[in-house]
């Protein structure tokens, strides 16, 4: 987990390394650091804490230099403390490393380090890197062969960049963890996510695993381990910096619930035919034909996309399961000729997904990543990538990139069975015209929805179910996950007729139920909703606006624009997204920046 970010160039640094960890703060809020290199060699400071605090301490004068590297972090070994703040440097203090990842076999190498009397001041696995480093200078390599020659002995995942006195460059490394470059005049930027130099410079060249990177004023020159040139083509990003600022909205979360009706627009746009058939560029018809059984794999947000997709597969006969990445890469499902394995993943970078989806690969089935970023690891890895074309997503809770995955996955399910069965899906035409207006339905939502008026009434409580059957059963675990992730308090989420076999006992007039009606199942979940009625638990019915039985059942009615009962969800989801906000804020909670978590876990 964490960001990591630098840049080189021909003025000061120290302002664009903090800017870029700014923007870099959703990936980890535990501590940060800066470390610059000028004429008086190499300047640390770091801190417990979020970057604010740290740029107020930093001395601008003392710091200035050309070259600047910086660290946000998401504590993995090590408590959040200022000693496990990265950067770490080596006994001599001119040599400092910044990490993202996990480097495995740091145990053995620490006692290896420390028995040689090294120094160790932090709980971290980064801290080996400064110390192989120093040992290799020590030996006589020149700073560029010393990295590389301390890289050769570290095993695991990382992104690591690296700044070494005497040197007027800034040297950087990945494997397995994310790191982009930017390029913008004699500027160059390196950085775990694009956002973090984006207000400078639209202009990226994407790393591969194995691939080292040298970066002086004006020059990057990217090799392999051996030093043999490596060809990356530099490429422009769609995103503009406009996209990753908060616009005047009191939280990145509540502007992108608002951006929804444009983030589903872009993800349809030029996918339907005016005919209403599917037309996924990436997949021409026939694409599919081999295959006869489809896996998703993913995680958290992502999961809940992915199980929705697979009840639509199954509704139209198609074999479907949705595993949660962690799991599939431990207790891996046999695969055969025909599987489809679908890693769904916003970031394209959490670790559990892109490990299960390397296992698959490697036992030959084919892969298909489903992301928000282009040039991410997963859709690089993958066999085949599909775009939800989000934008970027700050708010380390996702919303709008939950909506284009279900969109964009609705799409790809009905490519899916008209290549599997022969045929389009009884419910193409309706789902496709339905799709087309979905937008204007989620604006309206947005701007009729009563949620914030429920926040006071239910902020206290002794915990919340969410239930739903069908495609509502994927949104309650989303609206239930959401709104543990913002408020801090307790929330589950439910298969509506699975209530009644052991949560009910928790069910008292304390406990409100959201119950999310798809428009198909109603007067199950509608027994299911007078079983907590009748405990005395408050109800909040979601459902279609002309859905009276259910309005004139519930305590509280969240209506939504009538659609395709395939499509409610989307629409219950953004009511149940603005509850969770409006609760949050009530409770004065980190929205933006829920405690304990972080955008994208690269550990697994
Ligand atoms: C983290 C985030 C979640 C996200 C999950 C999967 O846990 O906090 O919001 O849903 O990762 O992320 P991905 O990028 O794979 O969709």
């Amino acid at each position: 987990m964490c960001g990591i970010t630098a840049c080189v160039g021909e003025d000061d640094v120290v302002d664009t390394v903090l800017t870029g960890l700014k923007n870099l703060e959703y990936r980890g809020y535990d501590s940060a650091g800066i470390a610059t290199l000028n004429g008086h060699g190499v300047r640390v400071h770091k801190r417990e804490g979020g970057i604010d605090p740290l740029s107020s301490e930093v001395d601008h004068v003392e710091f200035a230099g050309q070259l600047g590297l910086g660290h946000t972090r998401w504590s993995t070994h090590g408590a959040p403390t200022d000693e496990n703040a990265h950067p770490h440097t080596d006994c001599t203090g001119t040599v400092a490393v910044v990490h993202n990842g996990i480097i495995e076999n740091y145990a053995e190498l620490r006692s290896e380090l420390a028995a040689a009397g090294h120094l160790f001041t932090s709980e971290t696995d980064t801290e080996v890197v400064p110390h192989l480093i120093e040992d290799e200078l020590a030996a006589g390599y020149d700073p560029e062969a010393a990295f590389r020659r301390a890289i050769a002995r570290i095993e695991g995942s990382y992104a690591i960049a690296v700044l070494v006195d005497g040197t007027d460059a800034i040297f950087a490394t990945r494997q397995g963890s994310p790191l982009v470059l930017g390029v913008d005049g004699k500027r160059r930027f390196l950085a775990s996510d694009v956002p973090s130099f984006l207000e400078y410079t639209s202009r990226v060249v994407y790393l591969d695993d194995g691939d080292f990177v040298r970066l002086t004023p004006g020059e990057h020159v990217i090799t392999d381990i051996t030093g043999s040139p490596q060809n990356r083509p530099i490429e422009t990003v769609e995103w503009g910096s406009e996209d990753a600022e908060r616009d005047g909205y009191d939280h990145y979360m509540l502007k992108e619930i608002h951006e929804q009706p444009e983030a589903l627009r872009r993800a349809i746009n030029g996918r339907i035919t005016d005919d209403n058939r599917v037309d996924l560029e990436e997949f021409p018809p026939g694409s599919f034909d081999d295959v006869d059984e489809v896996h998703f794999i993913s995680c958290g947000t992502s999961h809940h996309a992915s199980m929705y997709a697979c009840q639509l597969l199954r509704d139209r006969g198609i074999p479907a399961h949705a595993f949660t990445a962690g799991e599939y890469a431990t207790t891996p499902a046999p695969v055969t000729d025909g599987t489809l394995v679908v890693a769904v993943t916003q970031s394209g970078e959490t670790a559990d997904t892109l490990t299960s989806m390397r296992d698959v690969k490697a036992r030959n089935a084919r892969t298909l990543a489903v992301t928000n970023v282009v040039g991410s690891t997963a859709a690089r890895e993958a066999d085949d990538a599909l775009f939800i074309r989000a934008g970027p997503e700050i708010g380390v809770a996702a919303t709008k990139t939950f909506s284009s995955q279900v969109i964009v996955l609705a799409l790809l399910v009905e490519r899916l069975t008209e290549d599997i069965t022969g045929e389009p899906s009884a419910e193409r035409e309706g789902l496709l015209s339905a799709l087309r207006v979905l937008p204007d339905q989620v604006e309206r939502v947005l701007r009729e929805s009563t949620a914030a008026s429920l926040a006071s009434q239910y902020a206290d409580a002794d915990g919340r179910f969410f239930i739903g059957r069908g495609v509502a059963f994927p949104v309650a675990c989303e609206g239930a996950l959401k709104f543990k992730e913002i408020t801090y308090e307790h929330a589950e989420g439910f298969a509506a007729g699975e209530l009644k076999h052991g949560p009910l006992a928790l069910v008292t007039p304390q406990t409100p139920v959201l119950a999310v009606f798809s428009g198909r199942h109603d007067t199950k979940t509608l027994n299911n909703v007078e079983e907590v009625r009748s405990r005395g638990a408050p109800v909040i019915g979601i459902a279609a606006e002309t859905a009276n039985h259910v309005e004139s059942t519930v305590d509280v009615f969240l209506p939504i624009p009538e659609t395709h009962p395939e499509l409610s969800g989307v629409l219950a989801n953004v009511q149940l997204q603005l509850v969770s906000y409006y609760v949050a804020d009530l409770l004065d909670r980190s929205i933006d920046k829920p405690r304990n978590l972080a955008k994208s876990v690269t550990v697994e």
